[in-house]
């Protein structure tokens, strides 16, 4: 019969064909060695220890206000605010101090019962071997806590593969500007 062996071609192209496409729909991923990546030296833990230097105001502003919602300035914590930052990170809490890196990103009011910001931001460094090396930040600060703890969930350069955290503590605060320690652990490579 002329009929089945038409379906017997049928069924053998399509099973070639599929396994050909599923084959081909792989080829944009590999299996390589953590070697090939330097990734079989043991990792390094590393502590960084700086001030953010959060300026809201004056000439020399760093802190943006970018989005409110229509309620957040009747909200007593600016539910909605989103803020877009490029504050300084220095070695000590002085704004004359060594500049080491910035924080560049946001933060945005998250919380309708307490001051609690969404960070979403890189670290920046800018300092030595650490140049042009970036960490991420994706966590939650209630910045009138004593210490408040964020996620490292990444880096680039020196800190690919990162994952830390960072605790930050207010060293000073006034109608301009906030300063804040920030101590931050992470494994690297
Ligand atoms: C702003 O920055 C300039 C240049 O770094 C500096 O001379 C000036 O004192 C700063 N102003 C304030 C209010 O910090
Ligand atoms: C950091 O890297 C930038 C760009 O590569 C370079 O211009 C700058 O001089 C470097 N700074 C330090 C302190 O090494
Ligand atoms: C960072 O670590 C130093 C030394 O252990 C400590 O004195 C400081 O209180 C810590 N600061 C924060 C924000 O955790």
């Amino acid at each position: 019969m002329a009929n089945s062996s038409s379906l017997v071609f049928l069924f053998f192209f399509f099973f070639f064909y599929s396994t050909l496409a599923t084959a081909k729909t792989h080829r944009f991923v590999r299996s390589i060695s953590p070697s090939s990546l330097g990734l079989d030296k043991p990792q390094k833990l590393s502590q960084l220890h700086f001030f953010f230097h959060d300026v809201v105001g004056g000439t020399n502003q760093t802190a943006v206000r970018v989005a409110a919602a229509p309620s957040t300035d009747k909200s007593p914590t600016q539910f909605g605010a989103v803020v877009m930052i490029d504050d300084p990170l220095t070695e000590s809490p002085e704004s004359w101090s060594k500049v080491v890196g910035r924080a560049q990103g946001m933060y945005a009011s998250a919380s309708q019962t307490e001051l609690g910001f969404l960070m979403t931001l890189s670290f920046v460094f800018t300092q030595g071997e650490f140049n042009g090396s970036t960490l991420s930040v994706l966590g939650r600060n209630t910045v009138l806590s004593a210490v408040r703890e964020m996620p490292i969930v990444g880096g680039s350069g020196v800190f690919r593969f990162a994952t830390g955290y960072a605790q930050a503590k207010t060293h000073s605060i006034d109608a301009l500007e906030a300063i804040v320690e920030y101590n931050v652990s992470v494994f690297h490579y």
